[in-house]
């Protein structure tokens, strides 16, 4: 499909439509992030928060910014602009741009880990007899080493920003359709590795039979936080995405499979990663690491083991790119809508601007150094970005974005996106309860605990 570069783009197809979004939604964010959060946060009652904030916050929030997407067909803050000129409104879409690029610039340091994973599986570094100690002294040097985790990153914003100069089909919808599926194949493959793993039944207890006792003020807000960044909301990457979106497509049930589809992969990832933990002595609590050090004790007793794993490391790496893509696109759409740039400046510019930030991130394990353990805040750089934007932005965004459709644009706008598509009103019924006074008192119920108890992080 030929694009005018005048035009803003669309999708090519819907089909096309749900695998950029999914490929938006699905990354780093569920096969690294969600087991390590949640073997931080208790396991089984950390999942269990999960799943509910992503049916009654996350599923309602989804539709309300594909929505507002395709009713402005603009970037965040155009959209903002457009429904709520002379307002505060557009300041939440400034929000969601410099999120964009707080989150790309730590998240593609760890999606650099994952290319250099790859390059280490393919020259061998994990084959014969390999022990807990040595996953740890790998994973260790490698990330302590500024020098490479910098180049690493720097080629992957690159390739990012290549797709993202490419435009919308013909870039980033061509690349999540042909990858993702693959991706969810090689997972299925070493989920059923890992469950039959001697000693990984203790994983799956942990993973599946919730312990609420270990629920805290904390736990809820990263379950949450880890809701809204698993399916890329709060920032309007989903304005964003919706913005291409054709008329005629339904998005109420577009939705309904992006959510559906990024908690299936998540819960199949911890699915894979739990039971090799007990079954290798590795700690829930391992932290960023823990995928690094569990999957390739996984393939390490498979046969063939060493193809699936440099295959898994890679395709890791092309999940995290359509969401890079992703990640890069709200910025870039903002600079090309609203300032009119070239589409091309907008991307050198925005990209260049994420590297930089992503530095100091590259610096945080660097044993002893500076970013490794900042003062006063006491924890890695790229712990306190993963924070601040993969969490509080996010939950401030969402919030707003909900109250924005509940309270001043109007439910009644989505409406006819339920009734239009045969489905039945009690749907948009439930949607409409969800948005007005679910999300916003829930998120702000979150909030008030967490200020309350002073359990931040
Ligand atoms: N959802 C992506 C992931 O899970 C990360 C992301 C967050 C992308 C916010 C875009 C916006 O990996």
């Amino acid at each position: 499909m030929s694009t005018n570069r005048q035009d803003r783009g669309k999708w090519g197809s819907r089909v096309g439509f749900i695998f950029a979004a999914a490929g938006s939604a699905i990354g780093l964010g569920n096969i690294w992030r969600f087991p390590y959060v949640a073997g931080e946060n208790g396991g089984a009652a950390f999942v269990f928060l999960y799943i509910i904030f992503v049916i009654i916050i996350g599923v309602p929030v989804m539709i309300s910014e594909l929505a507002i997407g395709r009713y402005t067909e603009k970037n965040p803050v155009g959209a903002f602009r457009l429904l709520a000129p002379k307002s505060w409104w557009p300041a939440l879409g400034m929000l969601g741009v410099f999120t964009g690029i707080g989150i790309l610039s730590f998240y593609s340091v760890v999606a650099g880990w994952t290319l250099g994973y790859f390059v280490k599986t393919i020259l061998g570094e994990f084959s014969g007899e390999i022990t807990t100690g040595n996953l740890e002294v790998i994973y260790n040097t490698f990330v302590g080493n500024p020098v490479a985790v910098i180049i690493y990153s720097f080629i992957f914003i690159s390739i990012t920003a290549l797709v993202v100069q490419g435009g919308v089909s013909e870039g980033i919808e061509r690349w999540a359709k042909i990858l993702m599926p693959f991706l969810f194949a090689l997972l299925i493959l070493l989920t059923l590795r890992s469950i039959t793993l001697e000693g990984g039944a203790e994983g799956i207890r942990t993973y599946l039979l919730p312990d609420f006792s270990k629920v805290r003020a904390a736990t809820f807000g990263k379950a949450l936080g880890q809701a809204l960044f698993s399916l890329s909301l709060g920032m309007g990457t989903m304005i964003t995405y919706g913005s291409y979106m054709s008329k005629k497509e339904n998005l109420v049930t577009a939705a309904g499979y992006v959510c559906f589809f990024d908690t299936l992969i998540a819960i199949l990832a911890g699915l894979m990663i739990f039971p090799a933990v007990t079954a290798n002595n590795l700690s829930m609590g391992e932290g960023p690491g823990l995928v690094f050090k569990v999957i390739p004790a996984i393939f390490s007793r498979m046969f063939g083991g060493h193809i699936f794993g440099a295959g898994f490391f890679l395709l890791l790496a092309i999940a995290a790119l359509t969401s890079t893509i992703s990640l890069l696109e709200v910025p870039v759409a903002y600079l090309v809508d609203e300032r009119h740039w070239k589409r091309t400046n907008a991307v050198l510019l925005m990209a260049a601007a994420a590297f930089l930030l992503s530095i100091p991130s590259s610096l945080s394990f660097m044993s002893g150094g500076f970013f490794a353990n900042i003062p006063v805040l006491k924890m890695k750089f790229l712990a306190f970005m993963n924070i601040i934007m993969g969490n509080y932005s996010l939950a401030i965004g969402s919030f707003f974005i909900a109250l924005f459709v509940g309270a001043r644009w109007g439910t009644g706008m989505i409406r006819s996106d339920f009734t239009e598509n045969r489905l039945s009103p009690v749907v948009y019924n439930i949607w409409r309860f969800l948005i007005r006074f679910v999300c916003p008192i829930a998120i702000l119920a979150i909030f008030i605990y967490i200020i309350v108890s002073g359990d931040y992080a």
